[in-house]
């Protein structure tokens, strides 16, 4: 199997990631329409081509793919645990010569340890991660936007609210694949908690009404 043309579109290179793993997270029939989306909600919501952006589970690149273009040279930091997907993105995805011009820097723990990076940021963005993380990853995860981010910081997160038979999640373990698990799954977080959650740590959190991805909804946390 070839690892890369640069004549194939994104959703063809992202099918060639699926037959390495299923565990991708954007979804094999939208690869390249999810990818796009999360850099195109990034910039209406104010990213900056000179940002430094985190990528909480960054998975396959998906998403990061867009990023890395966008932004300048040391601009993208992604952590992700499941190395194999990651791997998987690296190979299928990304054009010969983008990692040494762009430099982006990469984590594989699943503690949110973002100590590593020696870093403060501008932007955090997590797509598709809090419809798994139980809520006290959630917390650590604002934790960490409070501790490493600069003045000004933005947190583009998306979520899913509970509904009717589909409670808030109480549990303490992620939900759906991930490095350690194949089961799938997702968990919603009412934005009561949320909202909770956020000022608890003197962050402002709004609910960006109208703003979706598949059907998740987006929120925006500032510092
Ligand atoms: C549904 S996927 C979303 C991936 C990516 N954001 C995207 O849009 O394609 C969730 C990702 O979170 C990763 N993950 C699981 N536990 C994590 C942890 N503790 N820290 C960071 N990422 C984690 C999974 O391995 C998986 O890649």
């Amino acid at each position: 199997m070839t690892s890369f043309s640069a004549t194939d579109s994104l959703q063809k290179r992202g099918e060639r990631v699926y037959s390495i793993t299923t565990k991708v997270g954007c979804g094999i029939r939208r690869f390249e329409k999810t990818g796009r989306a999360q850099l195109e909600a990034l910039i209406r919501h104010g990213l900056n081509p000179w940002d430094k952006l985190l990528d909480i589970g960054c998975g396959a690149l998906c998403g990061g793919y867009w990023m890395i273009h966008f932004l300048n040279r040391g601009g993208y930091y992604g952590i992700e645990p499941n190395t194999l997907a990651f791997n998987a993105g690296v190979e299928h995805l990304i054009e010969p010569g983008l990692f040494e011009e762009k430099q982006p820097k990469f984590q594989h723990n699943d503690q949110y340890d973002l100590s590593g990076f020696d870093e403060k940021f501008d932007y955090f963005h997590a797509h598709s991660i809090w419809t798994h993380a139980p809520k006290k990853d959630i917390e650590n995860m604002l934790d960490g936007f409070v501790e490493f981010t600069n003045p000004g910081a933005r947190f583009l997160t998306s979520f899913k609210s509970p509904r009717p038979f589909r409670p808030d999640y109480k549990g303490d373990t992620w939900v759906g694949g991930s490095h350690e698990s194949d089961k799938a799954g997702i968990c919603r977080h009412s934005f009561k908690w949320i909202r909770e959650a956020c000022r608890a740590r003197g962050l402002d959190v709004e609910l960006l009404n109208g703003e979706k991805i598949h059907k998740q909804k987006w929120i925006l946390i500032r510092n």
